[in-house]
């Protein structure tokens, strides 16, 4: 019998569900998956009127011959118990004994409660069978103390096994491919320690501003929108020691030592908000919502002790930009030549770009004996793989296929918010900064430190 999956998304009218959740399903519908979807919403529409709406809200038009027919519409109050007895006669004409059915949380973490109450009274959820599953993103909370409260919410009646928290990053491409490169080739593994490594950077930097999200971003901020997962998953990603496999649960129970090492030297941290912040629609006139952060940690482990680790990140900087760049020592030997040597740096580009870059020294070529730096490179989008899957496509599919390991696991939520939640305490002023240029003199000024 071919495995049937029957999505049913909460939050369907949202942003969430029309730029990343329907066309990641329509793609996986392409490629033959059977899957159904239904999409929960107050709103009175039927089938058509609903994807006519949703390819109204994306600028990439909407598949919407594909999604026909596996999609169906179904209009609730998800506050009403009742109704989720229509949503189970909804669910019915898709059944088959084997049928996976998916809950994705396309809401905020405040109705998580009455959601998963409604699908428990109806019966459309067995704690612990992992033929149900829950999807859900962040904000995990706004702290250690509400993440524990949405947890213990959704854990009533779904188990760890069943809980999928969605950190859109672990899904793209080169985020997947750290650990590749680093456990998978001698020559970097051999190097991956503060013998070798100078510092370490991760930077994610976005151009454009809140985009109008006023009513989510002003509560959270960066640190809390992009440090608390984002950022600090690929740390963690960077930092962690061999895993025993490749399981998910041995791969988590690194990346969660690696977190309990990270420690934040507060005397560095530099939190910003971009002019003209306060003007945005909806942002309160006093708002101190950093837009921007640059912390310095180090992973206290033997590994990894002392190598400074940078994480930037913000928003209305100079580019949309993600990627890491490793920096190694020089050796001893290095300095005694006087030589216009650089060190060897290993960039990890993430989004837009996906590869990575090592920057090593060479001979210039012909008769004198001068140096150049040379770059080998891997560009992912050249190897004639066609379009990349997107980051959701992936991590959609791994729900549906069960594989847990780009999904964070409870302890590591709860291991990130303890290193923001001390952070927050700082109360640091909010430094306002009209462009990125202004920022890396100002970081510069008080840090010393330059950024790229
Ligand atoms: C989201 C944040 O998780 O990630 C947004 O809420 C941010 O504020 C976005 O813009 C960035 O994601 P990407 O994939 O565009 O780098």
């Amino acid at each position: 019998m071919k495995q049937v999956y029957l999505f049913t998304i909460f939050g369907s009218t949202g942003d969430l569900t029309a730029r990343k959740l329907l066309p990641a399903i329509t793609e996986l519908i392409k490629k033959s998956y059977d899957i159904h979807v239904i999409a929960v919403g107050r709103r009175a529409f039927d089938d058509a009127e609903y994807l006519n709406f949703m390819n109204k809200k994306t600028d990439q038009p909407l598949e919407i011959d594909v999604l026909k027919g596996r999609l169906h519409y179904l209009e609730m109050d998800i506050s009403d118990p009742l109704d989720y007895l229509n949503l189970k006669d909804a669910q019915r004409a898709y059944l088959n004994g084997s049928t996976k059915r998916l809950y994705y949380m396309a809401v905020g973490p405040e109705l998580f409660d009455v959601i998963t109450d409604g699908l428990n009274h109806a019966h459309l959820v067995k704690k612990d069978d992992v033929s149900d599953v829950v999807a859900f993103e962040k904000p995990f909370g706004e702290d250690l103390l509400s993440a524990e409260k949405i947890n213990a919410l959704l854990s009533k009646h779904f188990s760890e096994r069943q809980m999928f928290r969605i950190d859109h990053y672990l899904g793209k491409e080169m985020i997947q491919n750290i650990m590749m490169l680093r456990f998978a080739n001698r020559i970097i593994e051999d190097s991956w320690h503060n013998r070798s490594i100078k510092k370490m950077s991760v930077y994610v930097k976005e151009k454009d501003g809140i985009l109008g999200r006023a009513g989510y971003y002003d509560k959270v901020g960066a640190l809390r929108d992009m440090m608390q997962s984002h950022v600090l998953q690929v740390v963690s990603l960077l930092t962690m020691d061999i895993p025993v496999s490749y399981y998910s649960d041995d791969v988590k129970n690194e990346k969660v030592a690696a977190l309990q090492a990270l420690s934040i030297d507060d005397s560095e941290t530099i939190l910003g908000q971009y002019k003209g912040y306060l003007d945005e629609e909806n942002v309160p006139e006093d708002s101190d919502t950093e837009t921007f952060v640059f912390l310095k940690g180090f992973i206290n482990t033997p590994r990894f002790k002392g190598v400074p680790i940078y994480m930037i990140t913000g928003k209305k900087l100079d580019e949309k930009n993600a990627f890491i760049e490793v920096e190694f020592e020089e050796t001893s030997e290095q300095r005694k030549w006087h030589l216009p040597l650089s060190t060897n740096r290993l960039r990890i580009n993430i989004a837009p770009e996906d590869g990575f870059q090592l920057t090593l020294n060479a001979k210039v070529p012909g008769l004198r004996e001068a140096v150049q730096q040379v770059k080998l490179g891997y560009d992912v989008t050249n190897q004639g793989v066609g379009n990349l899957p997107e980051a959701y496509e992936k991590l959609l599919l791994d729900m549906m296929e069960h594989h847990r390991t780009l999904f964070t696991r409870w302890d590591e939520i709860q291991a990130s918010w303890q290193i923001i939640d001390s952070v927050l305490k700082q109360e640091k002023k909010r430094y306002k900064y009209s462009d990125y240029e202004d920022l890396k003199n100002y970081i510069k000024n008080q840090t010393g430190e330059t950024l790229l």
